[in-house]
């Protein structure tokens, strides 16, 4: 079974996060599989919507921390990037089912959702801060347009987890549901995307975007350079290690 699920089905192309034994964190392969998906979905004129899902525990634990550790991204092809790039380049509607724990790029790829439907136990986090990292996905951009300067601060800075209900409050959610719908809920809405005039929806998606569709580009340049070079220094070398050998990192000689 791979660990990304590829289903379409009445113009809705599903991508599901299949790895639930290790949280649904992101591998390189995974990454490739993704943008592959994306890329395909955008030439393919079957497809009108594509839907982001996880499990109704777990959307994703973000990054895979030992793929971070032995194989860390080394140019700007890596899967990863290309995933970035194509999810915020993506011209057709982009919906998210979230439920249960949504940690780094499983938070931040969100920024790049149209619409994103939470299960009442998911809980968003970028916590890059504490492995020794920065933001990735224009994030350092785009979350603090969405939230604001001081909770985006918080959000970036201490990387604490927050909460479906205050994911709704600063717009980061469409709508609140139980975990158990979720899925549901977001298939529901996507299919009502599908029966819609896809040039409407991609030229209003378009006009949306366009204004600061190079200002997102440049800033993932930037975040893209500092995240490459931060991953192969101290303090995340010993904060991966840390996670890994299940124990609180130590920064206090870094
Ligand atoms: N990379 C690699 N493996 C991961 C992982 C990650 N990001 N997140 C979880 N796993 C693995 C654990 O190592 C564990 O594997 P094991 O069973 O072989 O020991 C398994 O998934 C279960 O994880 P566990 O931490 O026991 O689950 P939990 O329910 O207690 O906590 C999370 C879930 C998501 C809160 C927690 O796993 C976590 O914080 N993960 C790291 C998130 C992170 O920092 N991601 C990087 C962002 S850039």
């Amino acid at each position: 079974m791979s660990d990304i699920l590829n289903h379409l089905d009445q113009g809705v192309m599903t991508l599901t996060f299949n790895r639930v034994d290790k949280k649904n964190s992101i591998t390189s392969a995974m990454y490739a599989a993704l943008a592959d998906a994306l890329e395909q979905a955008e030439q393919d004129a079957n497809v009108r919507v594509v839907v982001i899902q996880g499990h109704e525990t777990i959307f994703s634990a973000g990054n895979d921390i030992a793929d971070f550790l032995n194989n860390p991204p080394a140019s700007e092809d890596a899967p990863v990037f290309m995933l970035l790039r194509n999810a915020s380049t993506f011209p057709k509607p982009l919906v998210a089912a979230v439920a249960g724990p949504a940690v780094g790029i499983g938070t931040t790829l969100l920024m790049h959702c149209d619409l994103v439907y939470a299960g009442d136990n998911a809980a968003f986090s970028m916590p890059f801060v504490n492995l020794g990292l920065c933001p990735e996905a224009a994030s350092s951009l785009l979350v603090p347009q969405m939230m604001g300067y001081h909770r985006a601060a918080e959000a970036l800075l201490m990387g604490e987890p927050f909460m479906a209900e205050a994911a709704l409050e600063v717009g980061l959610v469409n709508r609140v549901v139980p975990p158990t719908e979720v899925n549901n809920y977001a298939q529901a809405q996507a299919r009502k995307l599908a029966a819609k005039p896809l040039s409407s929806l991609i030229e209003t998606k378009r006009l949306m975007k366009v204004g600061q569709a190079q200002q997102v580009k440049a800033q993932m340049a930037e975040e893209g350079k500092s995240f490459g070079r931060m991953l192969r220094e101290p303090a995340a070398k010993e904060a991966f290690s840390a996670f890994m050998e299940k124990r609180k990192p130590d920064f206090s000689k870094i």
